[in-house]
């Protein structure tokens, strides 16, 4: 079964107070984003796997650790692309994939126009970032593109989640965990989190 990671760190329940206002502009909005999710990337890898190595201190040297797996995230466009910098001040050598999907304003069903993802898998570890897990639909089609590319290890970064998403994410791929900053109380008639922040992508690049 997929492991539901929901914060209750105060700072991110503090920034994404000021995530949802509507009067928050852009360039706040995508500190904001960025800053979420440096404090979300820190459980999202507690399990990445390390390599004992030596390490040669002033004083001596000692035994250290390095990351042992290459990490992949995976954006999906447009509104995931605002998640990557925050990863990236921590895993710098992270790759990075984008994933190009829309969601179909009538059916709600993900279109997908965008994938340059290599023949073969070039990293074990996949990150999926998008700050909204609504019907599920974009991040299901995302995780269903990454196993046919053959990853193997694949967890999804978001900030708000409808608890259909969340529902649908994890009854279709128990194995991707999933790391939140909310779960908010539901979906409107026209597919919208509620309380939500509106259009992710609309706020982040100003053309709501
Ligand atoms: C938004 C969001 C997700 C998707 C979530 O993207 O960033 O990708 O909707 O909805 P779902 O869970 O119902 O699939 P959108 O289609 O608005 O595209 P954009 O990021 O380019 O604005
Ligand atoms: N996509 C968004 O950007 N916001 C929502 O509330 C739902 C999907």
């Amino acid at each position: 079964m997929a492991k539901v990671y929901i914060s209750d760190h105060p700072l991110v329940k503090h920034k994404l107070t000021h995530l949802r206002d509507k009067d928050t502009d852009p360039k706040k909005f995508r500190e904001l984003i960025r800053e979420i999710t440096l404090l979300l990337v820190y459980e999202a890898t507690k399990d990445l796997e390390i390599t004992p190595t030596a390490v040669e201190t002033p004083l001596t040297t000692t035994q250290g650790y390095k990351l042992k797996e290459p990490i992949g995230l995976i954006p999906i466009l447009r509104a995931g692309l605002g998640m990557v910098e925050g990863i990236w001040e921590m895993i710098p050598a992270a790759e990075v994939w984008h994933i190009g999907l829309f969601r179909d304003e009538q059916t709600l069903r993900p279109v997908a126009y965008y994938n340059r993802l290599p023949v073969h898998p070039t990293v074990s570890v996949c990150l999926i970032l998008d700050p909204m897990l609504a019907t599920g639909g974009s991040a299901v089609k995302t995780v269903e593109i990454l196993k046919a590319w053959g990853a193997r290890r694949i967890k999804f970064m978001g900030l708000i989640a409808a608890p259909e998403g969340i529902e649908r994410l994890s009854t279709q791929h128990p194995d991707v965990d999933i790391y939140v900053a909310s779960v908010d109380e539901r979906l409107n008639k026209i597919g919208y989190i509620v309380p939500g922040l509106g259009d992710a992508g609309d706020r982040q690049f100003g053309t709501g």
